[in-house]
């Protein structure tokens, strides 16, 4: 059956609200049983790390998310479900996430949310909701892009 491509835009003033628009996101995602691939796009401080956090909030992450810059990814462990946060802004060849043995971590319910997702292109899996963030004025735009995902 061919999957209706779902197209959304949102209009979000400033920080709070950011944690705010990811937690509601991040319940959507707790809906989904399987594992989902969610690309974050966006330029340097356009707000990718701001919406994780409300992300892993809806999971009960409280406290604040640090950029896995440097390590590339960071993993968050719920009761019965792993949310890993990578940030690929200093992934050198998308071959090292070969070594990093990148697939099991698109395995058992996981959420990826991935940050400069495209410097992994042709090793990372389709995104199942692809979100593209861009300033705009004092707040910022939000572009989503999804695969028969209910938000
Ligand atoms: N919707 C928003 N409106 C205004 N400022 C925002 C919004 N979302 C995030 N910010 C601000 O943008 C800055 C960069 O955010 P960050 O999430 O670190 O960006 P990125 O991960 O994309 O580099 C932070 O100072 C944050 O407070
Ligand atoms: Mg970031």
């Amino acid at each position: 059956m061919q999957s209706a491509l779902n197209h959304q835009e949102f209009f979000i003033d400033n920080e709070s609200d950011m944690v705010t628009f990811g937690e509601r996101l991040g319940r959507a995602f707790s809906q989904e049983k399987n594992s989902q691939c969610i690309f974050l796009n966006g330029d340097l401080g356009a707000g990718k790390t701001t919406l994780s956090r409300g992300i892993l909030r809806a999971f009960g992450h409280a406290g604040a998310v640090k950029s896995p810059t440097y390590t590339l990814v960071e993993e968050y462990i719920f009761a019965g479900r792993r949310v890993y946060h990578f940030d690929l802004y200093r992934l050198g060849d998308p071959e090292e996430l070969e070594y990093m043995g990148i697939r099991d971590y698109f395995s058992d319910g996981s959420i990826c949310l991935i940050e400069w997702p495209e410097r992994g292109e042709g090793v990372l899996p389709k995104p199942d909701v692809l979100i593209d963030v861009k300033v705009e004025g004092e707040g910022r735009r939000i572009y989503l892009t999804a695969n028969n995902f209910n938000f």
